[in-house]
């Protein structure tokens, strides 16, 4: 696929692997490697425990019923194959940009684009609701603890009674402090917050089991097989995040090792306390119960098992659990965004590490601004839904990824290798359309509408200004198709550095 070819670079056009993890090394453009593997196995919880098992379940428990617990099994072993892949590519391309960065090494530059651009949906916009519901539990908890709560005005977007959201810009800006404030900063306040949130878990569970009754099992599956499968593509939401481990690659201080065990290791630990906790939830409250509760787990101990004081802890637990979310996901949004903006399909100006902090700072900033924004404005309904279909459209690119480039670069050194391919990622892709084509219309249509107003940004300004192609017009060659041996770290570059390839895949 590495040509040397004058033809201007076309729109599959392929970003070559090698100078992907050459250029992380450029001056200037390369991020600290400072995370450890429990930091990004951390993060990886961190992204993944909040909303959809504090919220989430509610929802859940009312279309699969007490089913629900086998949802949240299904929605697990989806994302399984998918963090396989995941895994496979983080540790061959320890570059910044996740999906994106992959699929621009391996589906070409539109494809990049387009997976780039439908990230936005599980990160940018993911982080405006989790903000929302941040706000919602808070305001629980004041009224739980001190019998007070913020007014409508200042604590609901329009669309729900109020004037904005005053709590959700709130935690979006602070937590948008801490990431220009640096990684390691956030990693370790990461960590506490995750051990918070894993505590409240383990407390949820020990209360619903010493209060435990089988009653609401029976009528298991009120909605059969159909229930839990719709369940399940509305619980993945609860899983998302393991993928965002993915996106701190390139700071991770050992990518070959550490971040298949960190993808695959904080999947494994979430679906244990998810089971659990559905077990629990079900053992103390009725699926209605659930359902009729903004936040169902609280409700579950105060109104299922009467132990109300309990209900204080689990909404101060939420609010933790929701803040580290918030954290991860903004965190995977701007280094995506860094990715695009180093790449030219944004403006490269953008792209730039500050030099006292180490983090893309200017990026972070106006990032944290635009969604503050959207958190001020936007209401929860339907969001789920949406982040769901474009995460399971970027799950489907990657495990499709990782077939192409064992095709296309065998000889690439992968630390890690997704066992049995091309089954495992034919089976990832398989789940990631079982689930999709369980979700409403509206969700598919607004789906649609926002990869064409993609699209469109990218003829209009990606396709002019991609690196790739200026690089192409300035007579900037590929670098041979050699990689770096797995034990050595990425060569040096020289200034401009930078290789492209100027072919279409064939
Ligand atoms: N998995 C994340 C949550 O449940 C997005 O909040």
């Amino acid at each position: 696929m590495t040509t040397s070819s004058s033809r201007k670079p076309g729109i599959f056009a392929i970003r070559d692997v090698r100078s992907l993890i050459t250029e992380t090394t450029e001056e200037g453009q390369g991020l600290k490697k400072s995370v450890s593997a429990l930091q990004l196995t951390a993060m990886g919880v961190g992204a993944i425990i909040g909303t959809g098992i504090f919220v989430v379940i509610g929802e859940g428990a009312g279309v699969a019923g007490p089913a629900v617990i086998l949802s949240f099994v299904l929605a697990a072993v989806a994302c399984a194959f998918s963090a396989l892949s995941y895994a496979e590519l983080a540790s061959s391309i320890p570059v910044s940009g996740s999906a994106y960065t992959y699929t621009y090494a391996t589906l070409g530059e539109i494809v990049a684009w387009i997976i780039g651009w439908d990230l936005i949906l599980e990160y940018g916009v993911s982080v405006a609701a989790i903000a929302v519901g941040w706000g919602g539990n808070l305001n629980a908890f004041l009224d739980a603890a001190f019998g007070v709560s913020l007014p409508d005005a200042i604590a609901k977007s329009p669309e729900d009674g109020g004037i904005f959201n005053l709590p959700a810009v709130f935690v979006v800006l602070a937590i948008t402090l801490l990431l220009v404030r640096g990684v390691t900063e956030s990693a370790r306040v990461n960590l506490v917050m995750v051990a918070v949130k894993l505590s409240v878990l383990v407390f949820f569970i020990a209360v619903a089991l010493f209060n435990f009754g089988t009653g609401n099992f029976h009528n298991f599956a009120p909605s059969g097989v159909d229930g839990v499968t719709s369940a399940a593509a509305i619980i993945f939401f609860a899983y998302i995040g393991f993928d965002a481990v993915s996106t701190g690659s390139e700071e991770a201080r050992n990518p070959a090792k550490d971040l298949p065990l960190a993808i695959i290791g904080s999947l494994i630990i979430c679906t244990i306390f998810y089971v659990l906790t559905a077990v629990g939830a079900i053992g103390i409250a009725s699926p209605e119960q659930l359902e009729s509760s903004d936040a169902p787990l609280a409700a579950a101990l105060d109104e299922g098992a009467g132990i109300s004081w309990a209900a204080g802890i689990l909404s101060l637990g939420a609010v933790v659990a929701i803040t580290s979310v918030v954290l991860v996901i903004m965190y995977g949004q701007t280094r995506i965004f860094f990715a695009m903006c180093r790449d030219g399909l944004l403006p490269q100006r953008f792209a730039k590490v500050n030099q006292r902090y180490g983090t893309p700072a200017r990026l972070t900033i106006g990032l944290g601004i635009l969604i503050a924004i959207l958190a001020a404005l936007v209401p929860l309904s339907e969001i789920v839904k949406l982040v769901n279909i474009g995460t399971l459209f970027a799950f489907i690119l990657v495990n499709i990824g990782v077939i192409i480039l064992r095709r296309t670069r065998p000889e690439m050194p992968r630390p890690y290798r997704v066992p049995w391919s091309p089954f495992l990622p034919i089976v990832g892709v398989l789940f990631a359309v079982y689930l999709m084509s369980d979700l409403p219309l509206s969700t598919w249509i607004r789906f649609v509408v926002w990869l064409a107003i993609g699209l469109a940004i990218y003829f209009l300004y990606g396709y002019r200004n991609s690196k790739l192609r200026k690089d192409h017009a300035a007579g900037i060659t590929s670098p041979p198709p050699s990689f770096p041996s797995q034990s050595s770290p990425p060569p040096s570059s020289s200034p401009g550095a930078g290789g492209t390839t100027g072919g279409d895949p064939s």
